[in-house]
C-alpha cells in the first residue's frame, strides 16, 4: 500500500530532481572536480525510476524479500573490533586529512545547528546522537555548551569507548567548565524504541545527530522507519534532525559508469552484487574504506527519505553534497580557519622534509594546476585525488521539526 501511494511522489520528484554536478574549487581549497560524471544524469535518473516502478510490484510477489540476511549483527561486531588508535597512528594514515575533512564537516553542521536551536538566548539544549560510534563528536557538543547528551549505538564496546571518552573529558575539566550530563545507551536503533530506555521518560530533544549511520537501516522499510522514528519523535517543535549519508544517485551514477560491480580507488572500494536494479530497501552494497570502515551499507533513496520523514512531521531544510556545503562554507572567513586548525587540507606541495599522503604526482595534478595560476600563492590546501572521490559520496542532510 505504502508502495502504491509512493509511486506517485517519487515519479514527480524523479522528473523534478535537482542533483546539480560541478567542479569544486572553493576560494582557499584545491579538491578535485566531478570528473564529467553530469552529463549521465538524466539517462540515470529515468533509469532509476523505471527501476522503482517495477520493484513496486516485485513487492507484493518477490520469495525473495524473505531471504533477506539481517546485516545488523555484522555491523555491530565490524565496530565492535575497530581499533581505537591514537593522533600519532591516525597521522601516518593514508586517509587522514579526509577524516579531517570530514570532522571539519561535522564540526561546521553541528556548529551551524547548535546556533539555530539556541537561538537568541542562552536555553539549555539537548542532544541525541545516534549512532554516536565512539564519541568522536563529544568534543563538538563540549565546545557547543550543550547541557544534555544521549548517545545511543549498536555497537556495545563502542559505546563503552564512548563512554569512557566522556568521563576523562570530564574528569580533565577545569573545574569551572560544566561538561554536560550524559547516557549511554547500546540498542539497535533501527529495531528498539529508544525513548523507552531514556532515564529521565519526559526527556524532549533539540537536535538529534545521525552522522554516517542513517543508511545502514535502509535494509528494509520497518527499520528505516524505526531508525527515523527514533530521530524524531522525542524532538521538540522546531527541533532538527541532521545527518549525512551516502548519496544514492552519485553511487549509482559511479556504478554505472563501471565495465564492473565495483568502483573506487586505493582509499575506498564500493562493491554492488548487481547493477540496473536498484529497489528502495536492502539495496545492499559493500563499502570498505582504508581500514576503517568493511561492512554492507544500504542505498538510501533520498525522495523517498523525506517523503517518510513526514510522517513525524520533518520537513527538510537542507540536502547539499559534500562538495557543496564545503564551497559554500569556505566563503567564511570562521569556518576557513577551523580547517587550519582541524588540519582538513593538506598543504601542497608540502613542506620542506615533509611527505605528502602519497608519492603519485597524479593524485594531486589538481592541486599543482592551482598553484600554477596568476594570484595563487602556495601552498594551497587539498585532498589528494583518492580521498575528494572517496568524501564526495556523501551528502548533509537537516529536517526540522513542524510545530
Ligand atoms: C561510520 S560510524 C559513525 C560513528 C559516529 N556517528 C561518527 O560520526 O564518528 C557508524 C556507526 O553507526 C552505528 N550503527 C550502525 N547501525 C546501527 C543501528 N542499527 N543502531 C545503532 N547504531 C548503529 C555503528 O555501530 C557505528 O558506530
Amino acid at each position: 500500500m505504502f508502495f502504491t501511494l509512493l509511486h506517485l511522489f517519487l515519479t514527480e520528484t524523479m522528473e523534478k530532481g535537482e542533483e546539480k554536478q560541478g567542479g569544486m574549487n572553493g576560494e582557499e581549497g584545491a579538491t578535485p572536480g566531478g570528473g564529467g560524471r553530469g552529463g549521465r544524469e538524466l539517462g540515470l535518473k529515468s533509469g532509476m525510476k523505471r527501476r522503482h516502478e517495477e520493484r513496486e510490484d516485485e513487492e507484493e510477489t518477490s520469495p525473495t524479500k524473505k531471504l533477506v540476511a539481517d546485516h545488523s549483527k555484522n555491523v555491530a561486531s565490524h565496530y565492535n573490533t575497530l581499533q581505537e588508535v591514537g593522533l600519532a597512528a591516525r597521522s601516518q594514515s593514508r586517509i587522514f586529512y579526509m577524516r579531517n575533512f570530514n570532522n571539519w564537516l561535522k564540526s561546521v553542521l553541528i556548529g551551524e545547528i547548535l546556533e539555530q536551536a539556541r537561538g537568541t538566548g542562552s536555553r539549555p539544549v539537548y542532544v541525541l546522537d545516534l549512532g554516536c560510534g565512539k564519541g568522536g563528536d563529544l568534543l563538538k557538543w563540549r565546545r557547543g555548551g550543550i547541557s544534555h547528551l544521549v548517545c545511543a549505538d549498536i555497537a556495545e564496546v563502542s559505546v563503552e569507548q564512548c563512554q569512557t571518552r566522556y568521563e576523562d573529558m570530564k574528569r580533565k575539566s577545569h573545574a569551572k567548565e560544566k561538561i554536560f550530563s550524559a547516557q549511554f545507551i547500546t540498542a539497535d536503533c533501527s529495531k528498539e524504541v529508544l525513548s523507552e530506555k531514556l532515564d529521565d521518560p519526559e526527556l524532549m530533544f533539540d537536535i538529534c545527530s545521525c552522522q554516517f549511520v542513517y543508511h545502514y537501516s535502509f535494509e528494509s522499510e520497518q527499520k528505516a522507519d524505526m531508525m527515523l522514528r527514533n530521530a524524531c519523535e522525542r524532538l521538540k517543535p522546531g527541533g532538527f534532525f541532521i545527518g549525512t549519508t551516502p548519496d544514492a544517485y552519485e553511487l549509482v551514477k559511479r556504478l554505472e559508469a563501471s565495465d564492473s560491480l565495483c568502483f573506487g580507488n586505493e582509499v575506498f572500494k564500493v562493491s554492488f552484487q548487481s547493477k540496473g536494479s536498484y529497489p528502495l530497501f536492502g539495496c545492499q552494497y559493500h563499502f570498505n574504506l582504508e581500514g576503517v570502515v568493511d561492512v554492507p551499507e544500504f542505498l538510501v533513496y533520498f525522495p523517498l527519505f523525506e517523503h517518510m520523514a513526514k510522517r513525524y512531521n520533518m520537513r527538510l531544510v537542507l540536502k547539499q553534497r559534500f562538495s557543496e556545503f564545503f564551497e559554500e562554507k569556505m566563503k567564511k572567513e570562521q569556518h576557513r580557519s577551523l580547517m587550519m586548525k582541524m588540519m582538513a587540507l593538506e598543504p601542497f606541495p608540502c613542506e620542506d622534509g615533509g611527505q605528502l599522503a602519497t608519492d603519485s604526482t597524479e593524485e594531486y595534478s589538481h592541486a599543482k594546476e592551482r598553484c600554477g595560476r596568476p594570484g595563487v600563492r602556495p601552498p594551497v590546501g587539498t585532498l589528494s585525488r583518492s580521498e575528494w572521490d572517496a568524501t564526495s559520496i556523501y551528502l548533509v542532510f537537516v529536517f526540522q521539526k513542524m510545530s
